[in-house]
């Protein structure tokens, strides 16, 4: 009886709705004309339409409390652009028809851990996945059928297209980097970042926690690190930390969204902070004063004949710091920081950093990676480090992050490394658009919203095939970058792109196409109050 209400208070939703709908002369939607970012792998529309009224429900199969988890995660997205607040339960069985159902199992096998299958039937909208990541994702592009604000037909429901989609990404790793180290931003911007990236599917968010300028977690065999190394920032602002409990706060609400934190500290070379923390860590090598290359030479850390720590700096300069192979703290310093950071990360990894160390002697370089590889490994972890790694005896247990020198990619992909290209002309979202942008740097290229979409990661270093490529990562370094606002100007709308070239089957990419897309998601992105770049190569509906 029941059920036959249901159904039948759905039909005269629908029909109420078409009545509405031939009223105003909307056309019928089409599924595969759907502006969807990234562009799923397969769209068939059939032409008709679901209409999601305030009585639909979200159901779930079984008793899972993970599913229960998104579909809650789902209602409460659609509450804010729909107004409904759509009942999250167990299916109890046969899902009743004009609702939206999640269910694990059954979808085509090759749409893998976080691929699914969404199909969208006159009576019911269903996501398939083999697993939650999946239905996570699903989820996702069934929200970029709704509307992004509440709109005139919302009592009578919202139409959406039918026909099924099935979807699952290109590369595994779809990322991007968040530099807290030169300027901080607390754990709820952290948490916005999470989600603005998220909403594109990506999976990884690497986290830079240490620099000469700041340095973020709090390590509880070394506080001073946190205390004294984070009371600054880049400008000389007073910066910050992250407790442990807080780190441990950002995992979880990234988990929620199945994404990875990947946590950076930066070694041997970019450790001024620790330097200015611990006066031990010092070795006595010449330096740059204040980092400017092109001034006078100070001996780092040490000052009338005894060790003292470093002053902290505010500039920007790279490369005027490092750890000495020849300190006895040194390497107890790495292995307290690495294992309490290992302890707080259920992820796989750890980033060391490894880049710009130019005041450490090449051959230390080699000797401090291969130790750097060993502790990480103690700690149950897998290594990542920027390209320079490439050059020490690293082998298919490390991962290399590629940046700007191709033969260091080569080097370490030539060992067995896999690679997360990031390439600094490409995808470096701290690089201004053009010589007009009112944030940024440009010492690797004007990156506009077209450079940042149109390359290919398996086809961007010779030598380097598909196979060994885990995906692509967009950094953003914050020497510039010092509010949420500045965050969302730079990130968008080039993240999205770089989301796709995760994401999407390379053969079905063009700028020409995605463009026309881009342009609807502006819309997306005023709704959701993102401060945008409006690039005029891109033609924006509003
Ligand atoms: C880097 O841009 N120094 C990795």
């Amino acid at each position: 009886m029941k059920f036959n209400l249901r159904i039948n208070s759905h039909f005269i939703a629908i029909a109420a709705a078409m009545i509405f709908q031939s009223c105003n002369n909307e056309p019928v939607t089409d599924l595969a004309k759907e502006s969807i970012i990234p562009k799923p792998v397969s769209v068939v529309s059939t032409g008709k339409q679901f209409l999601f009224a305030a009585s639909t429900e979200i159901l779930v199969e079984g008793e899972s409390t993970e599913l229960i988890k998104i579909g809650k995660y789902l209602s409460s997205q659609l509450n804010d652009v729909t107004g409904f607040s759509p009942k999250v339960e167990s299916a109890n069985g046969a899902p009743k028809e004009g609702n939206v159902y999640l269910v694990l199992g059954g979808s085509n096998s090759n749409v893998g851990k976080e691929g699914y299958e969404l199909t969208i039937d006159v009576d019911m909208i269903t996501i398939r996945a083999n697993h939650p990541a999946g239905i996570y994702m699903g989820v996702q592009t069934l929200l970029q059928l709704f509307p992004t604000t509440q709109v005139e037909t919302s009592k009578d429901g919202y139409q959406i297209s039918t026909g099924t989609i099935i979807d699952y990404p290109t590369y595994e790793w779809r990322g991007s980097m968040l530099d807290v180290a030169r300027h901080f931003f607390s754990v709820d911007d952290v948490k916005r970042y999470i989600d603005m990236i998220s909403a594109y599917k990506m999976n990884v968010l690497h986290l830079g926690l240490s620099n000469d300028q700041g340095w973020r977690i709090e390590i509880k065999s070394w506080p001073n690190l946190a205390i004294h190394g984070g009371s600054t920032e880049v400008g000389g602002g007073k910066g910050g930390y992250y407790t442990q409990e807080q780190y441990k706060e950002i995992v979880a609400y990234a988990a929620n969204r199945y994404m990875t934190i990947v946590p950076e500290i930066d070694l041997p070379g970019h450790i001024n902070s620790a330097l200015a923390s611990y006066g031990e860590l010092n070795s006595g090598i010449k330096v740059p004063v204040e980092g400017q290359f092109k001034g006078p030479m100070q001996t780092q850390g040490i000052l009338g004949g005894k060790q003292k720590p470093t002053e902290l700096y505010t500039g920007i300069e790279v490369g005027f710091s490092t750890l000495s192979l020849a300190k006895p703290s040194t390497f107890t310093f790495v292995n307290d920081v690495l294992r309490e950071l290992a302890e707080i990360t259920p992820g796989p990894y750890l980033h060391i950093g490894g880049d710009e160390a130019h005041v450490t002697k090449k051959e230390d370089y080699i000797v401090f990676i291969n130790r750097f590889s060993e502790i990480v490994k103690a700690n149950g972890k897998q290594m990542i480090g920027w390209e320079e790694i490439g050059q020490a005896n690293i082998d298919e247990n490390a991962i290399l992050q590629h940046w700007s020198n191709e033969k260091y990619a080569q080097e370490g992909a030539s060992k067995g490394a896999r690679i997360i290209m990031s390439p600094s002309k490409r995808v470096y979202l701290d690089m201004q658009y053009d010589s007009t942008s009112r944030l940024g740097l440009h010492w690797a290229a004007y990156i506009e919203v077209d450079e940042s979409y149109n390359w290919d990661p398996a086809s961007q270093v010779d030598g380097i095939e598909h196979n060994q490529i885990m995906g692509v990562e967009a950094p953003l370094w914050t020497e510039t970058i010092a509010t949420m606002d500045d965050i969302e100007y730079m990130l968008f709308p080039r993240l999205i792109g770089v989301a796709e070239i995760g994401w999407s089957p390379a053969d079905g990419r063009s700028w020409d196409e995605y463009k026309v897309r881009l342009a609807q998601h502006g819309v997306r992105m005023k709704a959701k109050g993102i401060d945008f770049y409006r690039s005029s190569r891109v033609p924006w509906v509003d």
